[in-house]
């Protein structure tokens, strides 16, 4: 048991990739706080944990909003100690020709997923640095390596993300804090609903059904990346067998990006 009592917390934990790493933790003995905007699907999450034998629990936030992150880290750290673990992972995603990208859209993307990141990332610290210990990790994207057309907002979001992760690697190394990236290829969670699936299509005139076919034969592995692909590369870069990596973006694209 790797993460045995890790106190973690996982935004965005009540659905795809973060739910996959709230239950691979806990799988671990972690302790887990799962997180979301959403607290019902938090809860769901959680209560599937605590029933398979495992340590987890839910709260409510909106990482873009500083008090209700800084509450739940609050009542998080009161309840299980400070934390070990800080997985910023909730975000959004919407596929747009770049001429058609609203102001209020390129906000609400930088806001959830940088902005969001941000201020995890600080939450997390100041509970990791009078410790002299932690662990951070923020999701990217291969959309954090490379160029999308139609993905202006969120490519921008998740590059700034690999930015960020570098610039407190550096920052923190010698507090014994380590911040890693994570960079999935395509994961068919509910971020790809119809409307997404739908506007993907469109921007390369295919319909609907050929959109996954058309993603996964651009896989050199041959699948599209699974919430497990993701949460397995989590478990092992939040423990300690990953104790000298620090500051790297890890690309889990079945070989799509090897930058
Ligand atoms: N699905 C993919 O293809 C893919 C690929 C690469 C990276 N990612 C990234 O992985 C992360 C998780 O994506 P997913 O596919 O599991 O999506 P998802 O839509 O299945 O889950 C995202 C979760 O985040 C929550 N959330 C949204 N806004 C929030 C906010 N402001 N505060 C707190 N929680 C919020 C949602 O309620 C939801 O439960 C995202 O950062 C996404 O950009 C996804």
């Amino acid at each position: 048991m790797i993460l045995e009592n890790r106190v973690t917390v996982v935004t965005g934990g009540g659905s795809g990739i973060g739910a996959a790493i709230c239950r691979a933790f806990a799988a671990e003995r972690a302790r887990v706080a799962v997180t979301d905007l959403r607290p019902e699907a938090a809860e769901q999450v959680a209560g599937e944990i605590r029933a398979a034998g495992g340590q987890a629990a839910a709260w409510g936030l909106d990482v873009a909003t500083r008090a209700t992150v800084e509450r739940a880290a609050e009542e998080i750290a009161s309840r299980w100690g400070p934390v070990d673990v800080w997985v910023n992972n909730a975000g959004i995603s919407r596929v747009v020709p770049f001429l058609e990208c609203s102001d209020a859209l390129w906000d609400l993307t930088l806001q959830v997923n940088l902005k969001g990141t941000f201020i995890g990332c600080q939450v997390a610290l100041r509970q990791m640095l009078p410790r002299q210990r932690g662990v951070i990790l923020n999701m990217s994207s291969q959309s954090g390596k490379a160029g999308n057309s139609h993905y202006a907002a969120y490519c921008a979001s998740k590059f700034g993300i690999i930015g960020l992760t570098q610039s407190l690697a550096m920052e923190f190394a010698a507090d014994g804090i380590r911040v890693n990236a994570l960079c999935p290829g395509v994961v068919f969670t509910a971020l790809w609903d119809e409307q997404h699936i739908s506007d993907y299509g469109r921007k390369r005139a295919m319909k609907p059904e050929e959109v996954r076919p058309y993603l996964e034969s651009k896989v050199p592995l041959g699948r599209l990346c699974t919430p497990e692909d993701v949460a397995q590369t989590a478990v092992f870069l939040a423990s300690d067998a990953a104790s000298y990596i620090t500051g790297q973006a890890i690309n889990i694209s079945g070989g799509s990006v090897m930058n």
